[in-house]
């Protein structure tokens, strides 16, 4: 089980599902001294066990392996269809909207007999007996948190350490009930877990230089979290459209649940402005546009996939992850430095 202060820098690569993630970015991170993740949904139990067994034979620093807890109850049938409809209309390839879980029983197995060091969740927290499962194994238990009350429901299940996300973060927000989603900013966010719970504490949400590292440090947490900085590296697996997007500058993010049906930061683009109403239905909305995504981004229609995106997007480098991790750790250092000499 691993703890935080054991790595030697605190930096944790974001688990970034939907094709970002990759085996090489995950060992890159890792072996620069950061967490490197395993993004284990919309991914098969069977493409996940393969995925593990890929990362250990890179590297055998340790690794967290993330997974999307089951949605609460399902989207209101009637939204999906209404919005089924709207897209039909458009002529647009459409998958079937079905609720699932992503096989996560059989993910959570599977995490029992591989033992990653860290088991990280989003979307929800997990119910105490799957956390005492998972610790019994081996594996430190994460659970990201956006609002103080999700903060302090993770800590009382037994999570070894909470990702606190703040609305500034690319991709979906990892809140437990997207009917009700915080809108808390990183900082903010931080000060009050600090002050609420006991746990060591990962940030996450726009932060793509060392002095932000320097500033979640500073301000009680144990570690950086960061997904868009690492977006544009050769190692991920960035689709081309989304990279042209992230390289471009000078368009803002916003929230959405277009894509997915889940609450989500992309850089906005036409589906996303078009398709403000969509329903809140995770993941049927996600299997609806799966076929319209896949064929957009083979196009390289970079107006009709999601483009994932923290708000400070415009400085994500395009460089080796290992190298952007190093330079992320020594200028939080440098800057962490200067501060004390100056006080
Ligand atoms: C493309 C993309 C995919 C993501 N997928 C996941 C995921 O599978 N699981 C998860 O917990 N967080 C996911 N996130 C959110 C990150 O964990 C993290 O909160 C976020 O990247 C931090 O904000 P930043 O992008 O500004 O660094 C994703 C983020 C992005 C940009």
């Amino acid at each position: 089980m691993l703890a935080l202060d054991e790595l030697d820098v605190p930096i944790v690569g974001a688990p970034l599902a939907g094709g970002p993630a990759t085996v090489e970015l995950a060992a890159a991170v890792s072996e620069a001294g950061g967490l490197g993740s395993l993004a284990g949904a919309l991914r098969t139990p069977e493409q996940l066990e393969a995925d593990v067994a890929a990362l250990r034979a890179r590297t055998a620093r340790p690794f967290a392996v993330n997974l999307f807890e089951a949605q609460r109850r399902p989207g209101d049938p009637e939204a999906v269809a209404r919005y089924a409809a709207a897209l039909a209309a458009e002529g647009l390839p459409l998958g079937e909207p079905r609720h699932d879980d992503d096989r996560l029983g059989e993910k959570l197995a599977l995490m029992v007999e591989l033992r990653p060091p860290v088991v990280s969740f989003t979307f929800g927290c997990p119910a105490r007996p799957t956390i005492d499962r998972l610790r019994a194994a081996g594996c430190a238990v994460w659970v990201t948190a956006t609002t103080p009350e999700e903060a302090v429901e993770a800590a009382g299940a037994g999570a070894d350490a909470l990702v606190i996300q703040g609305v500034e973060a690319g991709g979906h927000r990892g809140g437990f009930d997207d009917d009700a989603p915080g809108d808390y900013g990183l900082l903010a966010l931080l000060q009050l877990v600090d002050a609420a719970v006991a746990v060591p504490l990962v940030a996450a949400g726009g932060i793509v230089t060392g002095r932000a590292v320097a500033a979640v440090l500073a301000a009680g947490a144990s570690a950086a979290q960061v997904g868009t900085a690492l977006l544009r590296t050769p190692e991920a697996g960035t689709s081309a459209p989304h990279r042209a997007a992230l390289a471009a500058d000078g368009r803002r993010t916003g929230l959405t649940r277009a894509f997915s049906g889940r609450t989500a930061r992309g850089i906005v683009n036409r589906f996303q402005r078009e398709h403000a109403d969509a329903p809140s239905a995770y993941p049927e909305v996600h299997h609806l546009t799966t076929p319209l995504r896949a064929a957009a981004r083979v196009a390289g229609d970079a107006e009709s996939i999601n483009l994932w995106a923290g708000q400070a997007y415009p400085l994500a480098r395009e460089a080796p992850a290992g190298e952007i991790v190093r330079a992320l750790a020594d200028e939080a250092r440098a800057r962490l430095r200067e501060l004390a000499a100056g006080a």
